[in-house]
């Protein structure tokens, strides 16, 4: 799937998809509570998703059989929502959410404390969020795709953490998934050149432990290697000739 420039018309719609799963994953994160089960997510996000006459985008997405995926501590991403997979104090739980306006896809993902957590724990989300930021401050028109990456990658690996290596951010539109593929880590090409009307989904999923990851029996949900905690931070992108606009994020 190509690289697409969207056009003022396709931005506009972007940016009424991205303010929507904003508000979604506002309103998720107010629900967390221990004792809540990760099906009760996916299904309060759902009906918030439809609520505003959106479409939940991982819906049967390759056979993904909810609309949130829901990962707990060592899920790194693509948990899988159920009834009784129940939510305790001091948990992490990473939602990743995708939803469809009017053709035009919106993709983000937050990492939320259950009650009161550890201290490494609520570092390792803090540095997760950061590293997003710091990834951006090189999304720019004529910037290349690697210094994203590497910008990332240098943060997290800072503070002693993993950098998940097998799943990567991606470009948007029309299609949740397009290119290009944007690592989370230090990359030896420069990769493509950023232009105006790029829409990009920004993603670090961060580990405390190694980078390593290995994939559960249901084929879906990722979790880490050495058992240690994940968190995931995303959102949809608009590449400018100046600052980037962060669609799926409502300041
Ligand atoms: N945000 C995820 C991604 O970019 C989407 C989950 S895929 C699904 O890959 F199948 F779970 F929907
Ligand atoms: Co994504």
């Amino acid at each position: 799937m190509a690289v697409t420039i969207k056009s003022a018309r396709e931005i506009e719609l972007m940016r009424e998809a991205g303010k929507i799963l904003a508000s979604v994953h506002e309103e998720l994160g107010k629900a967390i509570k221990p004792g809540m089960s990760t099906k009760e997510i996916d299904i309060l996000g759902e009906n918030l998703i439809r609520e505003h006459g959106c479409i939940p985008s991982f819906l049967n997405y390759e056979g993904y059989p909810a609309s949130i995926c829901v990962s707990v501590n060592d899920e790194v991403v693509h948990g899988i929502p159920t009834h009784d997979r129940i939510l305790k104090e001091g948990d992490i739980v990473s939602l990743d959410a995708g939803v469809i306006y009017k053709g035009y896809h919106s993709d983000a993902a937050r990492t939320h404390m259950v009650g009161e957590v550890s201290k490494e724990a609520r570092q390792l989300i803090e540095v997760t969020r950061q590293s997003f930021f710091e990834g951006i401050k090189y999304a720019t028109e004529g910037r290349h795709l690697y210094e994203i990456s590497a910008a990332i990658g240098t943060y997290a690996e800072s503070f002693g953490y993993g950098v998940v290596r097998d799943l990567v951010g991606h470009g948007i539109g029309r299609n949740l998934h397009e290119d290009p593929q944007i690592p989370n880590f230090k990359q030896r090409r420069r990769g493509m050149k950023l232009q105006a009307g790029m829409t990009l989904a920004i993603e670090p999923m961060i580990n405390a432990g190694g980078f390593d990851v290995v994939w559960l029996d249901d084929d879906w949900t990722v979790v880490t290697e050495d058992g240690s905690l994940s968190a995931h931070y995303e959102n949809t992108v608009l590449i400018t000739k100046g600052e980037p606009e962060i669609l799926s994020l409502s300041l």
